[in-house]
C-alpha cells in the first residue's frame, strides 16, 4: 500500500459524477456522494475516497503526511475548461462599450475589429509578454475552481506569432498549478494578408501546420460566415488529424452552415457553441460521439440564443460546458458562473452542470480516467468548499465559496 502524502478529513460530503468515461442522455447528472467522508491521496493521486472511519483505517496518515480538517465543508473534483482562449494581448473593453452602444460582434469583426484586433495586440507583444499575460488568466481561472484548462491559439494567424502562442501556452502550464492542454486554432480568422479564406487554409496547412502539430494536441476552426466554410474546415482539419490532432469546431455560433455534420463526419472530438443548431444537428450529435461543448457565458455576452442544451441530452449527446474565456465574446473566467448559467438559462440541473464541466469536459481533453472526478487513480484535483451544500457552487452566482484547493496532491496556498 502506497504513503498517504495528504489526509482530507470528516468532510461534510465528497461529490463526484459517477462512473467512469463520458455520461451521456439520463445518467448525465449521476453523482456518486459520500457523506460523511475523508479522501487520502498518495503521490498526487487519489487513493481512497469513503467513509472517515473506513479511510482512516486503510491510509493511516503516515510521518509528514498533510492533513485538511473537513469539518463543516464539501469536496468536489477541480474543474476542468475545455474551451477558452487564455492566452492573448490587450483588451477589447472599447469593443464591449461599442456593444452595449448596440454595435453587433460580426458587424465589428467584419470592420477588421474583434478577433482582428487581439491578432494585431498579440502580434505587437513580445513572447515574454504573452507568457505573462497567458499565467495572469491561468491564475483567474484557477481562482474560480479551474485545475485543467485547454487554451487555444487563433490569436497569430502567422506562422511565427502561431507558433510563440503554441510554446507560450505549454509554457504556461508547466509552471502553473492549472494543467493547460494547447489547441491549434490556425484557422480562427482571415488575415488581412489573404485575399481568401481557401489562400490563407492553403498557408497554414503548408507552413505552419507541419510545426504546431508538434507543439500542440488538438486543432480547432471557426465555421462561420465571414470566417470559414466547410470547405476550408475540412481541408484544414483533415490536413490536422494527418498529423495526429484531436478535432473540435467552433459551430454554429451565429449560423448554421454544416459544421456540425463535418464533426461528426471527421469523427471531432467536439463541436462548439451550438447558440444556431437545428433539430437535425441535435440529433446527430445525440447518436455520436462527437461531444456537444455549451458555452452559455459567451451566449450571455453577445446576445446569442441559448444553445438547445435539453434538447441534446435528451437526444443522448454527451453535453460539456466550458467558458470560452476570451477578451472579445466572453471574458469569462470562471465556470462556477458558467454552471449558474447552465441551470438558469440552459434547464440543465446542478448535478448535471457539474458532470458537464468535470467528467465530460475531460472527455473533450481525451482525459477520461486522469481528471475530473474524486475517485481512486484519478488525478488529486479536489476543491474543497466552505458552504453547507456542494450545490453553492452553482447556485450562488458569483459566490467564493473555495476553502482551499488541492492540485495533483498538492494543497495550494491560500
Ligand atoms: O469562441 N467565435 C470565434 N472565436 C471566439 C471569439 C474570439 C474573440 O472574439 O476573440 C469564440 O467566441
Ligand atoms: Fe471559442
Amino acid at each position: 500500500m502506497s504513503e498517504t502524502t495528504l489526509l482530507i478529513h470528516d468532510l461534510e460530503a465528497a461529490v463526484s459524477p459517477a462512473g467512469r468515461g463520458p455520461l451521456r442522455g439520463g445518467a448525465l447528472g449521476d453523482l456518486e456522494v459520500h457523506s460523511p467522508a475523508s479522501i487520502a491521496v498518495s503521490g498526487g493521486r487519489i487513493a481512497a475516497v469513503g467513509p472517515p472511519g473506513e479511510v482512516l483505517r486503510d491510509h493511516p496518515p503516515g510521518p509528514g503526511c498533510e492533513t485538511l480538517d473537513g469539518r463543516g465543508k464539501v469536496a468536489l473534483p477541480g474543474l476542468v475548461d475545455c474551451h477558452t482562449h487564455a492566452a492573448f494581448l490587450g483588451d477589447r473593453a472599447d469593443e464591449f462599450e461599442l456593444r452595449c452602444r448596440g454595435a453587433g460582434y460580426e458587424e465589428i469583426h467584419a470592420a477588421g475589429g474583434g478577433i482582428l484586433s487581439t491578432v494585431r495586440a498579440t502580434r505587437a507583444g513580445s513572447e515574454e509578454e504573452l507568457l505573462t499575460a497567458t499565467r495572469r488568466h491561468l491564475n483567474w481561472l484557477l481562482r474560480h475552481g479551474t485545475t485543467t484548462a485547454e487554451v487555444k491559439s487563433g490569436y497569430g494567424l502567422d506562422k511565427e506569432t502561431e507558433l510563440e502562442m503554441l510554446r507560450v501556452i505549454r509554457a504556461a502550464g508547466e509552471a502553473h498549478p492549472v494543467d493547460v492542454y494547447p489547441t491549434f486554432l490556425g484557422a480562427h480568422a482571415v488575415p488581412a494578408e489573404f485575399s481568401s479564406a481557401a489562400e490563407y487554409v492553403e498557408f497554414v496547412v503548408t507552413e505552419v501546420l507541419p510545426e504546431a502539430a508538434r507543439l500542440a494536441e488538438a486543432a480547432d476552426v471557426f465555421v462561420e460566415r465571414g470566417a470559414f466554410g466547410v470547405p476550408e474546415a475540412r481541408r484544414y482539419l483533415e490536413a490536422c488529424a494527418g498529423y495526429g490532432l484531436a478535432l473540435r469546431l467552433h459551430a454554429d455560433q451565429f449560423s448554421e452552415r454544416g459544421a456540425v455534420a463535418l464533426a461528426v463526419e471527421l469523427g471531432a472530438r467536439s463541436a462548439d457553441h451550438l447558440e444556431n443548431t437545428g433539430e437535425e444537428g441535435v440529433r446527430i450529435l445525440g447518436r455520436s460521439a462527437t461531444a456537444a461543448v455549451l458555452l452559455p457565458a459567451c451566449a450571455l455576452f453577445l446576445g446569442l440564443p441559448d444553445p438547445p442544451a435539453r434538447a441534446l441530452v435528451e437526444e443522448g449527446a454527451v453535453v460539456a460546458l466550458a467558458t470560452d474565456f476570451n477578451p472579445g465574446s466572453s471574458f469569462c473566467s470562471s465556470l462556477p458562473v458558467v454552471m449558474n448559467l447552465a441551470c438558469t438559462r440552459l434547464g440543465l440541473s446542478p448535478a448535471e452542470a457539474l458532470c458537464a464541466c468535470t467528467a465530460n469536459a475531460a472527455h473533450v481533453l481525451g482525459l477520461d480516467g486522469e481528471v475530473g472526478r474524486l475517485a481512486p487513480g484519478y488525478r488529486a484535483d479536489v476543491l474543497v468548499l466552505d458552504a453547507p451544500d456542494w450545490r453553492y457552487l452553482a447556485y450562488h452566482l458569483g459566490g467564493d465559496h473555495l476553502a482551499a484547493v488541492v492540485k495533483s496532491g498538492s494543497l495550494l496556498p491560500a
